[in-house]
């Protein structure tokens, strides 16, 4: 089987992913903060451990403030009900996935909010930073929205000079790194990033179930628990939510041995020398796919152009003239024993952007177990399949 879907979520899981979670179900579980006995400790010390691995993997600098959480999904269902009020005005990019425009387009449909929605200049997807200083510029704004790269069409967003612009609008600065985390290069500090989500399960090669939200400092007085209040182990005797970090913004049970197994992942990815590592990884393999669909009249490729690798990640979108995404994605199953992903990907707009919409594309993404051999297999199919 060849398993290019990485974008999705990241299989197969590193070993050592694999025997930590087992690991430590089988000797550590106990519920970190529910008691005071040593098992409670030592799994305690261990989240603890794990939380400070993931801040500084962004750059962060104050540990608590990354909280755990479930997905990206999760983690921008908590930042953006947690920041934004009713009258805010909103801003965000049509490569947006359903993560980030289903809950504002929700809010924006009940006349909550002013929601304004950005599309790139070109089809490639890159927006120009301009189009951002104009629309923060208009209005007074609470939050920019901005995904870091399409899970749609690769393409690399210019996160860092955004940044800079949101913050001097006086605006919250959310930035969906779904994708690039474990491969971009992402430095909150440096790219002005006031919230930062992100999943365990894709680049970061954790399990799934696992993710983190960044809180930086501008968005510490203004974010509130909206998605989720309960337990947090100490500090029973508030009446709410404990205004006591990451307790703010965590409840209940973590899920534990999922974030056991991302923090062996996280030393995993720093063993084969980080993102930077990653990402000229993946960019090699893809290269050769990406040059043979833009050469190919067959063929139409979505994203930035083949002379334009250092704009996207490892992940190539296409349609082969008079064939169905599905059915190609079909055949590639049943008779190459290649996964991909065909559809809309959960991000329409993306899809509108490049004329794909509403049958969407086929999608290949490459990820740290590939092979060039297994892309030139795919190359191969989609010929036979094109013929
Ligand atoms: N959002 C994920 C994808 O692009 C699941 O496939």
């Amino acid at each position: 089987m060849i398993y290019v879907d990485h974008a999705a979520t990241s299989f197969p899981k590193p070993e050592p992913v694999i025997a930590e979670v087992t690991r430590f179900l089988r000797e550590e579980a106990a519920n970190p903060g529910r008691g005071g006995y040593r098992l409670v400790r030592t799994a305690e010390a261990h989240m603890a451990r794990v939380r400070g691995q993931l801040a500084r993997f962004v750059g962060g600098r104050q540990p608590e403030r990354m909280i755990f959480t479930y997905s990206a999904t999760d983690g921008l269902n908590i930042a953006i009900k947690g920041v934004v009020r009713p009258g805010d005005r909103v801003v965000v990019d049509q490569l947006a996935h359903n993560s980030i425009s289903r809950p504002l387009r929700h809010m924006a449909d009940l006349g909550q909010i002013e929601l304004v929605c950005l599309t790139p200049p070109t089809p490639d997807g890159a927006l120009d930073p301009q189009q951002v200083a104009d629309a923060v510029a208009a209005k007074p704004t609470r939050l920019v929205a901005i995904v870091h790269a399409s899970n749609v069409l690769g393409t690399l967003e210019p996160i860092g000079a955004i940044g800079p612009i949101v913050r001097a609008a006086g605006a919250l600065f959310l930035v969906d790194a779904a994708q690039s985390i474990g491969a971009a290069d992402i430095d909150v500090e440096r790219d002005c990033i006031d919230l930062l989500a992100f999943p365990g399960h894709k680049g970061l090669q954790g399990p799934p179930g696992t993710g983190g939200l960044w809180v930086g400092s501008r968005a510490v007085d203004t974010i509130a628990p909206a998605v989720r209040e309960g337990g947090t182990g100490g500090d029973s005797a508030f009446p709410t939510q404990p205004p006591i970090w990451p307790h703010w913004l965590e409840a209940g049970t973590h899920n534990t041995a999922g974030v056991a197994g991302l923090g062996a992942a996280l030393e995993w990815i720093e063993a084969r020398g980080g993102p930077a590592a990653m990402l000229r990884h993946e960019r090699e393999l893809i290269r050769p796919l990406i040059d043979f669909l833009a050469s190919d009249g067959r063929f139409t490729l979505y994203g930035p152009a083949a002379d334009r690798m250092g704009d996207r990640i490892g992940l190539a979108s296409f349609n082969i003239a008079g064939v169905a995404p599905a059915d190609v994605a079909a055949i590639l199953d049943a008779d190459f024993d290649i996964c991909v992903r065909a559809g809309l990907h959960c991000a329409p707009g993306a899809h509108r952007h490049v004329g794909s919409f509403p049958d969407g594309s086929v999608r290949v993404s490459v990820g740290p177990m590939n092979t060039p051999e297994e892309i030139a297999a795919v190359i191969g199919a989609l010929k036979r399949i094109a013929g």
